[in-house]
């Protein structure tokens, strides 16, 4: 969903909640007259833009009852502020600032050259290039749902039964809004085949947040964490500040090369991994490959973190079951979104979690923000329980899958020069390109039409590998006249290039 509301409109221009320097106005034999003193500070105060123009001052009587002077003094300040401009009102009405006379210099203060600004040296999470989205009529971005997918009807109605009550007037349960957490068992139940109790469960404001309380709760700096190359880079970024050694592990068509992970004292602390729907490729770990991996998991006391963050969301493929539903809990912490299935704009996912993970969690998402938005939860809760959730997801299932076929009937002339993958789940794919095409090249000649696209470039590689040359195209987010018409621009591209090499399609 990314269309912005509208800001709604104040009904009245509010109220001045200023701090005057009142210790400057207790002490008029130092500072002159105490009207004089008032009228220079909210003079400067206009003038700096603090107080913008329009902002209605408080009544003369009530400033000068907080300010604790004479009301004459306050009258005495606002007359003269009136014959100078910087204010307007009548005898009656309110007071405000001028909207025409002034226009505040709000530049900077200057850059003090000697500051050594110590607490700006940590240093910082990798910076990914991302395509500016401003720049572009229209962008293939990763992972965006469909900006209609939710119907309006079902999402007026769960947020009329929160809106009933008003919101809490207290902290409430770190842990989540128990209901939700039911309804939440019992869908990952049914749908993933993980059977976890309420008491198991955490509700987070998304995957990212699950992956940095569970790295809070396990790492300390230094230690070895395995991650699947090429990898999701925000969750690298996780844990990367927070220190953890990183440990690539290579992917292929049947996922993650469970025998590469290092075994012995190499073993890592845990593994970070997307069996359902590698990320970014899509490939989607084997049977034979997910009973190895929870095998040497065990060997070894590793803690696997299954990011399942778009499994609902398959092609024609079965599902297979979550790792989390094929181990007893004790060796993996699964991590659920609300992001892909509804929106990302909700932040909000949960924790399925070895029970011996709660009480860390529970202490640092208590540090972090106490808990998640309990509204939010609440609307969440009847949206699962009430069958809207699975309704909705067998709905964009077929969505989903049309705009994947659209994709790929119209880039099937590619072939043998480019090659789709990772179609069987999610919503978004690769394209692989032959030698000859450059993902670099393809991806500056699209921006230079106004389309945005991603590449395989080497921020999705921890290790020195070659990155692959491959364009990313995340297609759930767009709507079906753009995603033809960027694949339109996509298709000239590519041609307008293999004939500039000599060859056709
Ligand atoms: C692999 C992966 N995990 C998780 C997420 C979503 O995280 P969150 O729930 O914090 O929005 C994304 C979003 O793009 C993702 O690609």
């Amino acid at each position: 969903m990314t269309q912005n509301p509208k800001p709604l409109r104040p009904r009245a221009t509010p109220q001045l909640e200023f701090p005057l320097e009142l210790h400057r106005l207790e002490n008029p034999s130092r500072s002159g007259p105490l009207h004089n003193q008032l009228g220079e500070q909210l003079r400067q105060s206009i003038l700096s833009g603090k107080l913008a123009a329009g902002t209605v001052l408080p009544s003369s009587r009530s400033l000068a009852h907080s300010l604790g002077i004479s009301r004459n003094g306050v009258v005495l300040a606002f007359e003269e502020l009136i014959a100078e401009g910087y204010l307007v009102g009548k005898r009656g009405s309110s007071t405000r600032v001028s909207s025409e006379a002034f226009h505040p210099v709000s530049s900077p203060a200057p850059v003090q050259p000697d500051r050594s600004r110590r607490w700006l040296a940590k240093p910082m999470p990798p910076r990914f290039a991302d395509p500016d989205a401003g720049e572009f009529t229209l962008e293939f971005r990763l992972g965006r749902p469909d900006p209609w997918g939710v119907s309006l009807e079902d999402w007026r109605k769960i947020w009329r039964s929160v809106l009933r009550t008003p919101p809490a007037n207290d902290y409430l349960d770190p842990q989540g809004y128990l209901p939700l957490r039911e309804a939440l068992s019992q869908y990952l139940g049914r749908s993933r085949g993980v059977s976890c109790l309420p008491e198991q469960m955490v509700i987070t404001s998304g995957s990212i947040q699950s992956l940095d309380l569970l790295a809070r709760a396990v790492l300390k700096p230094g230690d070895p964490v395995a991650i699947e190359e090429p990898c999701y880079r925000t969750a690298r970024g996780v844990l990367e500040t927070l220190g953890a050694k990183l440990i690539p592990i290579s992917v292929d068509e049947d996922g993650l090369r469970v025998d590469l992970l290092p075994t012995g004292e190499n073993a890592p602390l845990m593994l970070y991994c997307t069996p359902s729907h590698q990320y970014p490729l899509g490939s989607r770990l084997s049977m034979p490959r997910r009973a190895a991996m929870l095998e040497w998991a065990g060997q070894h006391d590793v803690l696997i973190l299954e990011d399942d963050y778009d499994s609902e969301y398959r092609y024609n493929a079965a599902p297979l079951p979550a790792l989390a539903g094929l181990s007893r809990l004790e060796q993996v912490a699964y991590l659920g979104t609300f992001s892909k299935v509804l929106s990302p704009a909700l932040r909000l996912g949960y924790l399925v979690l070895p029970p011996a993970l709660l009480e860390p969690i529970l202490r640092q998402k208590r540090i972090v923000d106490f808990h998640s938005n309990q509204p939010t939860q609440q609307a969440m809760c009847e949206f699962v329980t009430s069958g809207m959730l699975e309704k909705h997801i067998w709905r964009m299932r077929r969505v989903y899958a049309h705009k994947r076929e659209i994709l790929r009937e119209m880039l099937r002339p590619l072939l043998p020069w480019a090659k789709l993958g990772g179609l069987e789940a999610g919503l978004h794919a690769h394209l692989d390109l032959h030698p000859s095409l450059s993902a670099q090249k393809v991806q500056h000649m699209l921006a230079q039409r106004g389309i945005g696209v991603r590449i395989m470039d080497s921020s999705y590689y921890i290790s020195n590998t070659v990155p692959r040359n491959a364009v990313l195209l995340g297609y759930g987010g767009l709507e079906l006249a753009d995603l033809r018409r960027g694949i339109g621009v996509l298709l000239e591209v590519l041609e307008g290039m293999l004939q500039e090499s000599g060859s056709r399609i």
